[in-house]
């Protein structure tokens, strides 16, 4: 036991000398958990205590940890090859991959469906791969002015210089403006604390409007439109009146807009379809997919490109018609092969008709929650969901950022054994999708306890 203590002190110590944290003030900072070891949904710290994983480890992780299939590929991968290059070779996993994708977009986003398959590493290069595709697109067909962006306000789309251009959240993004391109803001049909109407019909119909002035003054500079469609997550769990992604796929159609759906956060069932531009039909020209993709095990993403798009780039050469674009690891075999094991067990464990009673339960608990004193919104679809904590209910007043609310349920919740980690004072639940409906059960009791004990009122 003294070891231990030891070894967890040597640990800290060393973290404070040498690394610097992601979103985090490092001052007087100093780690909750130091993991040792994760199963299923839970962690394991250093001194041997289990906690359970409400944040899918950053909404990564689909089926836990350490999912013998998933460990199972990547060491039997690890026999052949582990990385080449995929500039100017190929190899098995990222051609098997690439055609998995390719025919899941196509069955879950129809005919019509991007399909052509370019990987990246995360998140944040999804997005800027899907950015450049759009611009040298219009480029290529000769509508050269076509050289911005449309995005959402309170939208977030990775921390790299591109995706910051089309962030939305004043919080991460403001201070970096000198360094962006130009881009365009829309407002975000963030119906609780919308300025153009709060019923969700009315906020849906008035952001459209919204939406569609901005399109027919400027779509002759507009590349595209992007969008994380149904819920804008990082910007608080804000979901989506009915009606709004359907009524943007159809202005950018109307006015000649790609879109661009950002799936990262949304993708692979997370809101109870295996994509959430399904829950309005509304088929992307462009979609950016990571974290579940390898099942949260390794990094990777892609960028998907309908056929239409991909030909504008095909020429001769000296046409410079390429898409010069490519990192060091894409298509790396490893993470290729771990997100093929992935969507195997997606399909082995029918985990979308598996979730469905897990997302009820959590609808009817948001439902119960809506009711508490200091909840302003409680809002979910499939297993991602936020409750927005608010000082005063009638006047929506939040709490202050001093007060850190989120954070002290968040630190509650850790010492009854479960991580989760807030968005400002929005608390964030988004369970790997095979949690055990008990477990589930579990989280939302403690859930309820922490709450009642940070705002003082049950
Ligand atoms: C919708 C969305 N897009 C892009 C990103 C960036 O992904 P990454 O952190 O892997 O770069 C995130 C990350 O949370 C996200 O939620």
């Amino acid at each position: 036991m003294l070891r231990i203590e030891q070894k967890t002190r040597e640990l800290l110590e060393t973290d404070r000398r040498f690394l610097w944290h992601p979103f985090t003030q490092m001052k007087d900072f100093e780690p909750p958990i130091l993991v040792a070891e994760a199963r299923d949904c839970f962690i394991r710290d250093i001194r041997g205590r289990w906690y359970l994983d409400g944040v899918s480890s950053l909404w990564v992780n689909l089926f836990g940890h350490r999912r013998a299939e998933l460990d199972e590929a990547i060491r039997g991968q690890l026999q052949r090859v582990a990385h080449t290059t995929l500039l100017g070779l190929a190899n098995e996993p990222a051609v098997e991959l690439a055609q998995r994708l390719s025919a899941l977009s196509r069955r879950h986003l129809g005919p019509q469906a991007p399909t052509r398959v370019f990987f990246s590493d995360d998140g944040s290069t999804s997005v800027e791969v899907a950015l450049k595709m759009a611009f040298q697109y219009w480029q290529h067909k000769g509508l050269k002015e076509k050289q911005t962006f449309l995005h959402l306000e309170n939208s977030y789309h990775g921390d790299t210089l591109g995706a910051v251009s089309v962030g939305g959240i004043g919080l991460f993004h403001q201070l970096f403006r000198p360094l962006l391109i130009n881009t365009l803001q829309a407002p975000s049909p963030y119906c609780y604390r919308c300025s153009l109407g709060m019923e969700p019909e009315s906020c849906s119909l008035s952001c459209l409007a919204k939406l569609e002035r901005i399109l027919k003054e400027h779509h002759g500079r507009i590349a595209a439109f992007i969008v994380e469609p149904m819920v804008q997550a990082a910007g608080g769990m804000v979901f989506f009146p009915p009606g709004y992604l359907k009524g943007a796929r159809e202005l950018c159609r109307k006015y000649n807009v790609l879109l661009i759906a950002d799936e990262v956060a949304t993708g692979f069932g997370r809101t109870g379809r295996m994509f959430a531009s399904e829950h309005e039909a509304a088929t992307p020209d462009l979609l950016c997919l990571s974290k579940g993709i390898s099942g949260g095990y390794l990094p990777l993403a892609a960028t998907l490109a309908t056929e239409e798009l991909y030909r504008a780039f095909l020429g001769e050469y000296e046409e410079l018609k390429t898409f010069f674009h490519g990192h060091s690891y894409t298509g790396n075999q490893l993470a290729c092969a771990v997100a093929l094991a992935s969507l195997e067990v997606f399909e082995k464990d029918n985990i979308l008709e598996a979730l469905r009673p897990k997302a009820q339960m959590l609808k009817d608990w948001l439902q119960q929650m809506s009711q508490h004193p200091h909840v302003g919104r409680a809002q979910g679809l499939g297993l991602m969901a936020g409750l927005e904590l608010v000082r005063d209910k009638a006047t929506k007043e939040p709490y202050g950022l001093k007060e850190q609310m989120g954070w002290q349920v968040a630190r509650a919740a850790l010492r009854k054994g479960l991580f989760i980690r807030p968005l400002g004072n929005v608390v964030v639940l988004m369970p790997p999708l095979n949690i055990q409906e008990e477990n589930l059960h579990r989280m939302l009791q403690v859930l309820t306890q922490c709450i009642r004990e940070a705002t003082g009122a049950s």
